[in-house]
């Protein structure tokens, strides 16, 4: 059955805005998303949001509900009280374009810094041979969507923006985990992970594993093993001596 709902929508960009207030119809099934659609339909058309598939696939329409970072077409209205007042606002982390829409380049720019996959030299690719549970372990970082929610949700850049430079965030993070962990991949990714990409900065405090809507375990499976693998390699005292030796 339909009833209003009491929403409180972020309207702004770069220079600043504040927090509008509508009165919107809700009908059975909706999520929030057909509830911005509807707004943008009846009361404010030059709401901007983005969005793609309406199914929790392309990771576009990242935003925070009621405080809580969330994908708007996966969040459903019935998990509301109908007197509650429902608040939408940008994702707090990156920085807004307009309304609901962010700027998140800094993901990507932190994306293109990781050195891809690399293979040893006499490898061909027709020769390229694994164990099932090492395809695994990297098919489950692999449905990664790209919302963005970890990134967003992560205290070292949520409200520290001067972190930024230093740390990649939980999602690139997962992506070096992923490499180093390949069986296939003949780089050593430890030390770029702690000096360059900012692994030191996590305390594994999980909320970034929270929120992610593809339950990704990014803080047990990708964050916890490789911040054992630096500390293996710090503390070995036979990699410590052979680093002693060879910086001579
Ligand atoms: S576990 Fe680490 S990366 Fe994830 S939210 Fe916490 S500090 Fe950030
Ligand atoms: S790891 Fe999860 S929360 Fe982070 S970007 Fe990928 S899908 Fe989104
Ligand atoms: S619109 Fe694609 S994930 Fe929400």
């Amino acid at each position: 059955m339909g009833y209003d709902a009491r929403f409180r929508v972020w309207r702004g960009d770069a220079e600043g805005g504040a927090l509008q207030d509508f009165t919107v119809e809700v009908n059975e099934g909706e999520v929030v998303l057909d509830i911005i659609h509807r707004l943008q339909a009846t009361q404010a058309p030059d709401l901007a949001v983005r969005w793609n598939c309406k199914a929790g696939k392309c990771g576009s329409c990242s935003a925070e509900v009621n405080g809580r970072p969330r994908l708007m077409c996966m969040t459903r209205m019935s998990t509301f009280d109908p007197d509650e007042v429902v608040t939408v606002t940008p994702m707090r982390t990156f920085p807004v374009v307009r309304d609901l829409v962010t700027d998140v380049s800094f993901n990507y720019e932190k994306a293109r810094e990781i050195p891809s996959f690399a293979p040893p030299a006499d490898l061909k690719p027709g020769e390229y041979r694994m164990k099932q549970q090492d395809v695994a372990r990297s098919q489950e970082f692999r449905k990664c969507i790209e919302c963005f929610l970890c990134q967003d949700t992560c205290h070292v850049v949520r409200d520290h923006e001067d972190n930024k430079n230093a740390f990649a965030g939980p999602r690139y993070l997962m992506r070096i985990a992923e490499l180093e962990m390949h069986p296939l991949d003949a780089a050593d990714r430890r030390e770029m992970a702690q000096e360059e990409f900012g692994l030191g900065y996590c305390n594994i405090t999980k909320c970034c594993t929270e929120v992610c809507p593809e339950h990704i375990k990014i803080t047990d499976n990708a964050l916890i093993p490789l911040k054992e693998r630096v500390v293996d390699r710090k503390y070995d005292p036979i990699v410590w001596l052979g680093n002693k030796l060879f910086r001579r």
